[in-house]
């Protein structure tokens, strides 16, 4: 039976669903959600460009931050787009590599590229000392959605009207209402907040594998002071074909639901684990670890090449050259923001 359907029957059955149930169910479903099934969404073919997607550059340097690991593992590791260029600028190569990936799409790929692969980061049994990464991976973890009324809150959970999903109001529950009196920060009557549990509780586990080393989480987002002024309308928002996508209750499986992700909250589990964690934008982590030298040197290339080289290495210079400065774009990509969380 097709997702929409199954979720229809089941809101008749049991009533409203929870916004996080109807995320988890079109974004994992085996048979029907977006990474769950269905082909390799994190390519230039797919549905959106990531860092990694964009240049091997980020792989590369991000290599710089974490010394010689033993263990280098990546979750939501996509096409390999990171772990690939990260593993091959390692000065020592480490003893084991692992690809966490949902989709089975992404997995095929990953084990074409040599890497043993796991679906989930429970499969990863035994702490170890080493390095995991997530790059765009917490913006896709099932989150509540709450909206501020008067001075409480009330959740948005999925119904029915006829066969049409609809959002409908329904009481917040405890947990909700004490993370948002932690981290929603100043929001107006009205206002949309996506409560992230379910990023805070993935944390919380990523660092518990962590025997000793370093935990590296990029995505879109901010701290909840700068998350603010977007609460007017939430920052929920589905991504298809490299284009904002339709509203997520209409084609529920078919477009990536995403939102941004609240860092300070990130922080808080991150420290209250026990790690030694800050956090930092995106160009600012990248220079630091040499990136802008590297846009020098290619930049001094393809100079070179202009000299009297050969045209076709000079183009081809000057595109890893472009690739490598959108890294850096202080409005795109460089807003990013890094965790970095090590455990010693
Ligand atoms: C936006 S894509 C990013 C892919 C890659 N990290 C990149 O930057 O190109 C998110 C990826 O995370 C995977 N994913 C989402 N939730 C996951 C989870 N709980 N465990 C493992 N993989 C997950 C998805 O299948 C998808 O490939």
């Amino acid at each position: 039976m097709a997702l929409l359907d199954r979720i229809r029957d089941e809101i008749r059955s049991l009533g409203p669903m929870p916004f996080e149930r109807f995320m988890g169910l079109a974004l994992y479903d085996p048979e029907g959600g977006f990474f769950g099934s269905g082909p390799l969404r994190s390519a230039k073919s797919g549905d959106f460009l990531t860092s990694p997607e964009v240049s091997p550059w980020f792989g590369r340097t991000l290599a710089n931050a974490i010394g010689e690991p033993r263990t280098v593992v990546e979750i939501g590791a996509g096409s390999g787009s990171l772990l690939r260029p990260l593993v091959d600028a390692l000065p020592v190569p480490p003893q084991r590599v692992v690809a966490i990936e949902a989709s089975p799409a992404a997995r095929t790929a990953l084990g074409d590229l040599g890497f043993e692969t796991a679906s989930d980061l429970a499969d990863l049994a035994e702490p170890f000392a080493g390095v995991i990464l997530a790059n765009e991976l917490l913006d896709n973890l099932p989150m509540r959605i709450a909206v501020r009324s008067g001075e409480s809150w009330v959740e948005r959970w999925i119904g029915l009207d006829e066969d049409a999903l609809v959002l409908v109001e329904a009481p917040a529950r405890e947990d909700t209402i004490a993370w948002l009196d932690a981290y929603a920060g100043k929001v107006a009557d009205g206002g949309v907040v996506e409560v992230q549990l379910e990023a805070a509780s993935w944390l919380r586990r990523a660092l518990g594998l962590l025997r000793s080393g370093t935990l590296i989480v990029v995505d879109y987002g901010a701290t909840t002071e700068e998350l603010e002024p977007r609460r007017a309308i939430g920052t929920l928002r589905t991504y298809r074909a490299h284009h904002i996508g339709p509203d997520p209750l209409l084609e529920p499986g078919a477009t990536d639901i995403t939102a941004d992700v609240n860092f300070t909250a990130l922080l808080d589990v991150a420290q209250n684990a026990g790690a030694d964690a800050a956090l930092h934008r995106q160009d600012d982590f990248l220079a630091a670890l040499g990136l802008r030298d590297t846009i020098a040197a290619l930049r001094a290339r393809e100079l070179d090449l202009a000299r009297g080289g050969d045209a076709m290495a000079r183009l081809k210079v000057r595109s890893e050259l472009k690739d490598a400065e959108t890294l850096l774009h202080p409005r795109g990509l460089g807003d990013f923001r890094v965790l970095v969380a090590r455990i010693r």
